[in-house]
């Protein structure tokens, strides 16, 4: 995927310096010039054909609507964004008229600037590489143990090697959380540095804050103490989750048992909430209630997605069926037992990918990803495993001869 080629011009060096800083933390943005004035801009801008032009006016409104005029007649195609810490109608029709497509105000909000660009890059030619707020995707369980973060991790993994795709898993079990063992990595820093410096961070900032794992997801784990637990509270979590969603394609989040504040921070914010179960009584009985309590909150049912773990565990697991009408919906997905693989890999750090890379429940989960990531590849129909499959196995012998 081609990323949006950006040029910026602004003659002030703080603003400007921030401004790349912001925009350096954008995957899908790449920086192709800056320049610090305005009349030498243009000829910048030539050599570098930009897609989408940022331009601070607040220097010299009369220079910088000279620039758009003729940057819009050079490059009818390119998205202008013009910023301005004045908000005064008269200046922004003058912008607006002199060809610049969008306006944002400063101080610039990193998702107010991705929305932005989103917008210029929908039109641009080579559209389809266009940066896009970030899908929370969180991952939730019916029951302690039920394998949250097994999944949470292997799928950020396997989501992780995608093209194009950027990953960030953060761990919100903050007592006992092991997504950092899981991944074999010692971070620097952790949820609570990241949410205690929240406004003082920008997306480049946040994201060296973040650790690299080499499958190419980014960390965010719990805090070392126990005590430290306390100290994230649910408005500056929020504001970690929009920056988050503005520097990466995907967040995974690994909720805790608690339900608690943060954990539904997450949920309201989630664009899709896997919950995990398992095919016995109790596990179901959770998700039953989990539902019906979170029906209170406006559109968050809707988002859940009931996934199976360990499925096959024994024979005396309630059928697919039976749950299902116990529940009153659908299983999205199915998860093979493997607990040779899944605690193998647990106890040495390494991902599924790289320790089992063959084994069904490897090929299953990179299937999720798949379809999580709405990438379509052959054979995606993975998610029919289970009785599905069984039916067109059965039956399959009607198609042949
Ligand atoms: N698909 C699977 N097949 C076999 N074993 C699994 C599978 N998924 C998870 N496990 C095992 O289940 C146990 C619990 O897994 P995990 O720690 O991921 O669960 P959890 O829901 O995050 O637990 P907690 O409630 O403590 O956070 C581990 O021993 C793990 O190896
Ligand atoms: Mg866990």
């Amino acid at each position: 995927m081609s990323a949006l080629r950006l040029a910026i011009c602004d003659p002030a060096e703080e603003t400007r310096e921030n401004l790349k800083h912001l925009v350096m933390g954008i995957d899908s943005v790449c920086l192709e010039a800056d320049g610090s004035r305005y009349e030498f801009f243009f000829d910048v801008a030539k050599q570098s054909e930009p897609e989408a032009v940022l331009i601070n006016i607040d220097s010299d409104i009369d220079a910088a609507i000279e620039l758009i005029g003729k940057l819009r007649n050079e490059f009818p195609k390119a998205g202008i964004i013009a910023i301005s810490s004045s908000t005064e109608g008269q200046t922004i029709l003058r912008i607006m008229r002199a060809g610049a497509r969008e306006f944002i105000n400063a101080p610039i909000d990193a998702q107010e600037l991705v929305a932005a660009l989103e917008r210029v890059g929908e039109n641009t030619s080579a559209a389809g590489a266009r940066p896009k707020s970030g899908r929370i995707i969180a991952v939730a369980g019916s029951s302690g143990g039920v394998g949250t973060t097994s999944i949470a991790v292997n799928l950020a993994c396997s989501m992780a090697q995608i093209p194009g795709e950027s990953i960030a898993l953060i761990d919100l079990d903050l007592s006992l959380g092991d997504a950092d063992v899981f991944l074999d990595s010692i971070p620097e820093y952790t949820l609570l540095d990241v949410a205690q410096n929240v406004s003082r961070l920008d997306l480049s900032l946040l994201r060296k804050s973040l650790t690299k794992h080499e499958s190419g997801v980014f960390l965010l784990p719990r805090p070392v103490q126990l005590q430290d637990m306390e100290t994230v509270n649910s408005s500056d979590f929020g504001r970690v989750l929009k920056l988050l969603k503005a520097s990466f394609t995907h967040l995974i989040v690994d909720l805790s048992k608690s339900y608690n504040a943060l954990d539904l921070t997450t949920l309201q914010a989630a664009d899709d909430i896997l919950l995990l179960t398992q095919l016995d009584l109790p596990c179901l009985r959770n998700v039953v209630r989990l539902l019906t309590s979170l029906e209170t909150i406006d559109n968050l049912v809707d988002k859940i997605k009931i996934v199976v773990n360990r499925s096959g565990l024994d024979n005396n697991q309630i059928s697919l069926k039976k749950a299902e009408e116990h529940i009153g919906r659908e299983i999205f997905w199915q998860i093979p037992n493997n607990f040779s693989a899944v605690s193998e890999g647990r106890n040495n750090g390494i991902p599924l990918i790289d320790s089992s890379p063959n084994s069904s429940i490897t090929q299953n989960i990179i299937a999720l990803a798949n379809r999580m990531t709405n990438n379509t590849v052959e054979g995606d129909d993975d998610e029919e495993i289970g009785e599905k499959k069984e039916k067109k196995r059965l039956f399959s012998f009607l198609s042949k001869g």
